[in-house]
């Protein structure tokens, strides 16, 4: 048993808090991931955990899609950012013992957030799910976490902004506020009007709630995920490619863009709801001119790869990076199209919606998230990655999973459409249409779960086992030192 000593001890260390957040990322994929399959059999089989309320779909749902969006990616990109900015900023994670408090305290709260959901402890708004006494502490948490962030920020030692600090910058700041406001947290008990009305804890009037809904709901894709994983990219690339990146004017442009843009596009959702017709075309015409912040980034990106793509046939976790930017790309080119007012009367309420949100969500940032801890955690504790056939296996079956995942619900979701907008049939009728497409889909997120457990294992070898490549200790008997071995941010795992 340690000692109390030993713990602050091993909470001061540089990057500890980087290493803590990336691996509890890595535990809550898992997790997220068991519930997504979990379900996904249970559309196909309903009758699979019948009698055990805490595993019917409409509470397990819930329970996945914010253990992946808060525990999974929010978590990973959490320890991204505590290992980019003591090296952007030359200065300490203000400070490490914090952050790591911080990550327990966060843990905690999501743990406590999935035993609610189960138990049907939910408030009833999409991605604002988690009941009043889990928000205070995950907001508690999101402020701390800008407090960790802005005062390393101001301690730095280098007078330059660089543009992932911008981008980690804006994200925490942005989520603290729309966390707060999605949760309606200062509503946080059931009210009962004099004319009768209810009032439910964590919901404001009628309409409005959904305004506000999707004003929090997709701002924490734009403004959370995206961003915060766009920080990671920006500092992963150039670093493992050895190359500086491509144009700062344009991360800046993509920057101020996507700030000044994405706050009125959450309407998108609801253009077939009956809310005032200035939002939908405000909405609309905000998620087509999210073209230029996406083209800025992925244009940099792809720019600053320009004679290195061999690089990434090389490196696995570059591959995995670049692999989400094409993701994200293709993401939000679909975003935009179904933004028109024509596409989405034919592609709503159906699959093709969760196709789009696994691409953007498992394809883009998943994507994002296991090059980030395929690179980091390896450079963390000082030791090549314990498999790259491993991690290379887990890159093809993400990859093939997630291709087939996305087509067989974009498949669906075209049935579906056709079957009541062609040819006029009721929502039930359609179901036995869709089932085969269900099937499929289970098929390849089967894969996509093998990927999940390689990557565990992988990480949980290479933090336990002191095994050296052959490569790797012969480059090693020549070096003097680490740094000579990894002279420009090349990482062990890399070699
Ligand atoms: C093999 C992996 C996964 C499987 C099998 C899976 C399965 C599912 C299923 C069955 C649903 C419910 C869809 C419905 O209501 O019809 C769902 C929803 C969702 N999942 Fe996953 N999931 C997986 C991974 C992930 C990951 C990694 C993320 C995020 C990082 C994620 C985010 C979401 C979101 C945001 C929704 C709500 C989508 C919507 O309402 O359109 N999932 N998932
Ligand atoms: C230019 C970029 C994008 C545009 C214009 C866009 C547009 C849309 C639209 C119109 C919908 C609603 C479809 C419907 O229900 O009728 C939607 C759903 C969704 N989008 Fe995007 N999208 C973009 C990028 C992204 C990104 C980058 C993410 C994730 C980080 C994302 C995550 C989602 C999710 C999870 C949903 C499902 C929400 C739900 O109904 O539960 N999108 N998107």
């Amino acid at each position: 048993m340690k000692s109390i000593e030993q713990i602050w001890d091993w909470m001061d260390r540089p990057d500890s808090a980087a290493l803590h957040a990336l691996c509890s990322g890595t535990v809550w994929m898992f997790v997220g991931v068991t519930l997504g399959i979990t379900m996904s059999n249970e559309l196909t089989s309903p009758d699979l955990f019948a009698g055990i309320p805490q595993l019917v779909f409409s509470r397990l749902r819930p329970a996945h899609v914010n253990m992946n969006l808060f525990g999974f990616l929010g978590t990973t990109f959490y320890g991204g950012w505590y290992f980019i900015l003591p090296r952007l900023c030359r200065t300490p994670l203000r400070t490490n013992r914090e952050a790591n408090l911080l990550i327990v305290l966060w843990n905690l709260a999501i743990l406590a957030g999935s035993i609610s959901l189960a138990n049907g402890g939910n408030q009833g708004h999409e991605y604002g799910e988690y009941p009043w006494y889990v928000n205070f502490p995950v907001e508690i948490a999101l402020i701390w976490n800008a407090s960790i962030i802005f005062r390393t920020i101001l301690a730095r030692e280098v007078q330059k902004i660089y543009v992932s600090i911008w981008y980690i910058g804006g994200t925490v700041l942005w989520i603290s506020v729309l966390y707060f406001i999605g949760h309606v947290m200062w509503h946080p008990f059931t009210t009962y009007l004099p004319d009768g009305q209810i009032v439910h804890a964590g919901a404001t009037i009628g309409l409005d709630d959904a305004v506000w809904n999707w004003f929090y709901g997709h701002n924490v894709f734009g403004l959370y995920i995206t961003t915060g994983g766009i920080a990671i990219v920006y500092y992963l690339v150039p670093k493992i490619a050895k190359t500086p990146l491509y144009s700062h004017a344009l991360s800046l442009i993509g920057f101020w863009t996507i700030a000044l843009l994405y706050a009125p596009t959450g309407q998108h959702h609801l253009l077939l709801a009956p809310i005032p017709n200035w939002l939908k075309i405000y909405a609309i015409i905000g998620s087509v001119a999210l073209i230029v912040p996406v083209f800025s980034f992925v244009t940099n990106i792809f720019m600053t790869m320009s004679g290195k793509w061999s690089k990434a046939i090389d490196i696995v976790s570059l591959r995995f990076v670049l692999t989400g930017v094409f993701f994200y790309l293709a993401v939000s080119f679909q975003g935009s199209i179904q933004s028109l007012m024509t596409v989405n009367r034919f592609i709503h309420y159906t699959q093709w919606v969760v196709g789009h949100a696994h691409l953007a969500l498992l394809g883009a940032f998943g994507f994002i998230a296991a090059g980030t801890v395929l690179y980091m955690i390896p450079q963390i504790v000082r030791r090549p990655l314990w498999s790259r056939n491993l991690a290379d296996a887990q890159y093809w079956l993400f990859l093939i999973g997630l291709t087939g995942f996305f087509w067989s619900l974009t498949a669906a979701g075209l049935a579906q459409g056709s079957a009541w907008m062609l040819l006029g049939q009721q929502v039930v009728r359609a179901y036995p249409v869709v089932k085969p497409y269900f099937l499929l889909r289970s098929t390849f997120a089967t894969l996509i779960y093998l990927g999940v457990i390689f990557e565990l294992i992988n990480i949980y070898m290479t933090l336990t086992t002191t095994r050296l490549d052959r490569a790797y200790s012969d480059r090693l008997n020549k070096a003097k030192n680490l740094e000579e071995l990894m002279p420009a941010g090349l990482g062990a795992s890399e070699l």
